[in-house]
Formats: structure tokens, sequence, C-alpha cells
């Protein structure tokens, strides 16, 4: 299965784990990439610049093949030191950066000075041009089924992936609503090189959650995931819970504003829900990928199912020709 993003990541599969809060350390990492796959380390799960140096070198304990970081820059009151975390990328020797968020154009200049490979995670054609302008080496878009945040264009991978690939020269990755063999297949006829999963890794056994919210996903159907933040143009895609109906009616009401949920929607609340299992704590987030997860797999045992079906529908595509 090579394609220019497999030869851009150095792996054998063009499948990624796109960078996850709070789920994205390095037993999920490393087991994405001992499948063959490419694992991604989020860099703001770490408390701190050092702190994700050190999970760099745990994670390069646990698997001798490639693996990435996410760096998500988002607006935020006391932003954390994002620099210093980049710095801890560019000087850890990590190949391929994942950003996300806020036009990271500062960011890609020092990162590609340093030789690091930027695949950069948007939801429009329109940014993806500019980031492919500013010089990343790959786009991953992300349609409007995703998990996190999917943007205030809604508009769906049937259309955003074939889109972005008539327009951009780089390598796509199609990302949002996968988690089997047919959406693989199918984003790769769409135009992609690549498919960038979330919510299907944390259903895996790899996963640093509680159980209670893995059978949460498998439980739930593609109809369970909520938009939250909508009125304050800053959308997310959650898991449907106790927390973002509450959201739902405190930030529709007239004249609304952030600070009438911030209590609510804390990361402290939604890490500790992924931790103690209680799914009504904080935040979930989740895509609508949920409705096609039943089981919870190794992430070996996920990959291989996925390549194996992937294989068989575009086999099956092609005896129509
Ligand atoms: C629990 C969770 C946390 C996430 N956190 C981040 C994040 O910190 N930064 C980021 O760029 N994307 C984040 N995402 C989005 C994923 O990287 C990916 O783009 C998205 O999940 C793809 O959609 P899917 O869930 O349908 O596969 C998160 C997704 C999930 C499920």
């Amino acid at each position: 299965m090579k394609t220019r993003v497999t030869e851009l990541l150095g792996v054998e599969l063009p499948i990624i784990q796109g960078g996850m809060q709070w789920v994205g350390t390095a037993e999920l990492a490393s087991a994405v990439s001992n499948a063959g796959a490419f694992g991604v380390l989020t860099a703001l799960t770490q408390p701190s610049p050092e702190a994700l140096a050190a999970e760099i070198a745990r994670c390069r304990g646990m698997t001798d093949k490639p693996f990435g970081v996410n760096l998500t820059i988002l607006p935020s009151i006391n932003p954390p030191p994002y620099e210093a975390y980049l710095d801890v990328v560019i000087d850890s020797g990590i190949q391929v950066l994942e950003t996300a968020g806020s036009n990271p154009k500062a960011f890609i200049d020092k990162a590609k000075a340093a030789g690091v490979k930027i695949v950069h995670k948007c939801t429009a054609v329109r940014h993806a041009l500019s980031a492919e302008r500013n010089g990343v080496d790959a786009i991953s878009i992300d349609g409007f089924e995703c998990a996190g945040h999917p943007g205030e264009d809604d508009i769906p991978g049937l259309v955003l992936i074939p889109a972005a690939a008539r327009a951009l020269k780089i390598p796509l990755i199609a990302s949002g609503g996968f988690g089997d063999g047919r959406g693989m297949a199918a984003a790769l006829m769409l135009g992609a090189e690549g498919i960038n999963m979330g919510t299907r890794f944390c259903a895996t056994k790899e996963a640093p959650i509680h159980d209670a919210i893995k059978a949460a996903l498998v439980a739930a159907n593609e109809r369970d995931t909520r938009l939250i933040y909508r009125p304050f143009r800053n959308t997310a895609r959650v898991l449907k819970n106790a927390i973002s109906e509450e959201v739902n009616v405190i930030e529709r009401a007239p004249g609304a504003a952030f600070e009438d949920i911030r209590h609510l929607v804390a990361g402290a609340r939604g890490k500790a829900a992924l931790a103690t299992g209680d799914v009504d704590q904080g935040l979930v987030w989740a895509g609508q990928v949920i409705g096609l997860i039943d089981d919870v797999p190794s992430v070996a045992e996920l990959i291989e199912r996925l390549v194996a079906e992937c294989r068989e529908r575009i086999a099956a595509g092609a005896a129509l020709i």
C-alpha cells in the first residue's frame, strides 16, 4: 500500500492516528506504529515541554518504528508555551509534526528549517491551500463527521475529500468518519493517499482510557454525537452525554457567553471522565463513526482487519470494470 503518504511518513500502511488530547500517549502511538501505521503523540497532553521530551523517549522505548507529534494551536487566555513544545519536537529528532488549529505559519517556518515534515490538519479547502502555500508537506482534511473541531462550513467528507484532492498538489489524508475498510477504500478512491482516525482508536485495548468509556463508544450509534460551541463559532463534536446536553441548553439561550459554560467544559473534567469511566463527568470527544464501532480490538487486530477489508473492497470495485 505505497502512496506518497507512506513515503512521507516512512511507514508500510497509509493509516495515521490523529493527535488526541489525553489519549495520544506512548501506549497508543507505539501500538499504532508497531502495527505498521503512524502513531502520534499529543504534545499538550503532557503538562510541560520537559514532560513531552520524556514521553517521546518513553515511546521510543516501546517502538523502533517512526511516530510523530501533534501540536494543536488554539486561541487561549493562558496559552501553553507552544514554541517550547515545538523546540522539544525539533530537538528530539521527531521527523513529522501534525499541526492543527490556528494558522501555524511561524511554526511551519521554524520546523521546516529544522528538517521536520509537517502534516497540517484543517477543515476547509481554502485553509488547505493556504497551508500548502506556506510549505506544509501534506494536508489532513477533517470532514464534518469528525470528532473535535469540524469548523463552521459543515462539509462532509464525501464532498470535502474530492474537493481538496482536486485543489491540492501535495498529498492528502482523509480524516473524519473512518473506522473500517469500506471507508478506507472510499477515501483512497476519492483521491486521498491515506486516512487519519481518532475515535476508532479510542475503542482499542491500548487506548489509555477507562473500559467504561470504550463501552460507551461501542454502545453509541451514529446519532449519538452533539455539536457544542456553535454559537461561539468554535464548533466541536462530542459524545452525547449529560454535559453536552446541558452545554447545548445554556449556550443556546439569548446572550449566552462562554463564561456560562466554562465550568462544564473544563479540560480537567474531560480528562477525569476518561480516567474514571464516568461518562457524564465531562466532555468526551467522539465522531459520528461511533455508529460503526462494535468492539474493542487491539490496535494490531483493528489495523489488520481494516487493511484486509479495504483490499477486499478495492478488489470488488475493480471487478466491476
Ligand atoms: C478524544 C479525542 C481527542 C482529540 N483531541 C485532538 C487534539 O488535541 N488535537 C487535534 O488536532 N485533534 C484532536 N482530535 C481529532 C482527531 O485528531 C481527528 O482529527 C479526528 O478524531 C478524526 O475524526 P474521527 O474521530 O471521526 O476519526 C481528537 C479526537 C478525539 C476522538
